[in-house]
């Protein structure tokens, strides 16, 4: 059975990145799949324990998820702290994962910084959980930016860690399903899960720096546009953003090597749901004096309903929170039915 999991995190704003990275594509998928999607709450305390108000973050990023355009009667939309089995099952994973597996993740260093030995458990034990979030569910797909990309192997190989170990146990008590892995069919618990990157904007990048990725981090605001930017700071930071001096070429290819054309013209292709060919063929040619406000009406135009649909909805906290109560019950059914397989086939005495 094919099922659609993914998150975010309630930390700082949502930006541009976020949202044509992950939210944008989280909305067209809810019609073809049965979809989950979660307010990691849990994942935001490996880097910084104390939150001044982690109930309302999370608050703001499920009003996102519904101003978006998601909807609680096809989606199952929760925050992770609802449903304890995502933890439960992430420490089994931490027994399944290796510590080598967790030191090479580039999220890790770059989060750690040079003082490794200070970083908490959980910012380098952050990828089990991960894991733990898409398999409770048993998910099949993960649509994610690019950046996510290493932490979803990661999932894949603690899937199938799992499944090798527990082979003869999981075979005996008949809950193994047949599944396709590259070219093999196996019999395995848990999916090897797909990850779902794509579109025009998988990684959208800074607008000051256009080898470095658009990110809540940057202690330049002029780098990101924020889901929360009204219309003029939106038209003044695209007007900001930096460029090269030359014309859009006139062909995609021409874009090699221009990171901060490149990734204008992404954006713009992502948030008008055309490829990079339709961009350039209507925009080849033009200098970014005439690209740049086609690019700040539209960045305004896609972006203000959601923006005020949000603040709308977040003023109804009881609203939000009844969302999330349902979705959470809902999840943790289905979670509590993977779990109590888990349990088996590790062994545990919970008869
Ligand atoms: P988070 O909260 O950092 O980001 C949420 C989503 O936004 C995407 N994203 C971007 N996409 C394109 N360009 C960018 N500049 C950009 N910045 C962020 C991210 O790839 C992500 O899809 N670990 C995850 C949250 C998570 C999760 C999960 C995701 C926890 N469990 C299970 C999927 C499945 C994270 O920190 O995302």
């Amino acid at each position: 059975k094919e099922l659609v999991f993914s998150g975010m995190q309630p930390t700082g704003n949502l930006h541009l990145g976020n949202y044509l990275g992950a939210l944008q594509r989280f909305i067209g998928l809810q019609d073809s799949y049965e979809c989950i999607y979660c307010v990691v709450d849990q994942h935001s305390i490996t880097a910084q324990l104390v939150h001044d108000d982690l109930a309302e973050q999370t608050r703001q990023i499920a009003a996102a998820y519904l101003a978006a355009g998601l909807d609680p009667k096809k989606s199952i939309i929760f925050n992770q702290a609802r449903v304890p089995q995502h933890t439960e099952l992430a420490w089994y994973f931490n027994c399944v994962a290796r510590i080598g597996w967790m030191n090479r993740m580039t999220q890790f260093k770059d989060k750690a910084g040079k003082d490794r030995e200070n970083a908490s458990l959980g910012l380098l034990a952050y990828p089990s959980l991960m894991a733990a979030d898409i398999l409770v569910y048993r998910a099949t797909h993960v649509p994610v930016g690019e950046d996510q990309k290493q932490h979803l192997e990661l999932a894949r190989d603690i899937a199938q860690k799992f499944n090798n170990d527990f082979s003869a146990r999981i075979a005996d008590l008949g809950y193994g399903v047949e599944m396709e892995v590259g070219e093999e069919r196996v019999n395995g618990f848990f999916p090897v899960t797909e990850p779902l990157i794509g579109g025009a904007a998988p990684r959208v990048m800074s607008l000051r720096d256009g080898t470095k990725k658009m990110s809540k981090s940057d202690p330049s605001d002029l780098s990101r546009i924020n889901l929360k930017d009204d219309a003029d700071a939106i038209a003044k930071k695209i007007k900001k953003a930096k460029t090269d001096p030359e014309a859009l070429p006139s062909e995609v290819e021409g874009l090699a090597g221009r990171p901060e054309a490149e990734n204008l013209v992404g954006i713009y292709a992502a948030l008008a749901e055309k490829s990079r060919e339709e961009v350039i063929s209507e925009f080849g040619g033009q200098q970014f004096s005439a690209f740049k406000p086609a690019l700040a009406e539209l960045a305004v135009a896609k972006l203000s309903p959601i923006t005020s649909e949000m603040n709308r909805i977040c003023e109804d906290r009881e609203h939000v929170d009844a969302v999330l109560r349902d979705g959470g019950e809902r999840a943790g059914a289905i979670a509590e039915g993977t779990m109590k397989m888990v349990r088996e086939i590790i062994g545990f005495n919970t008869k």
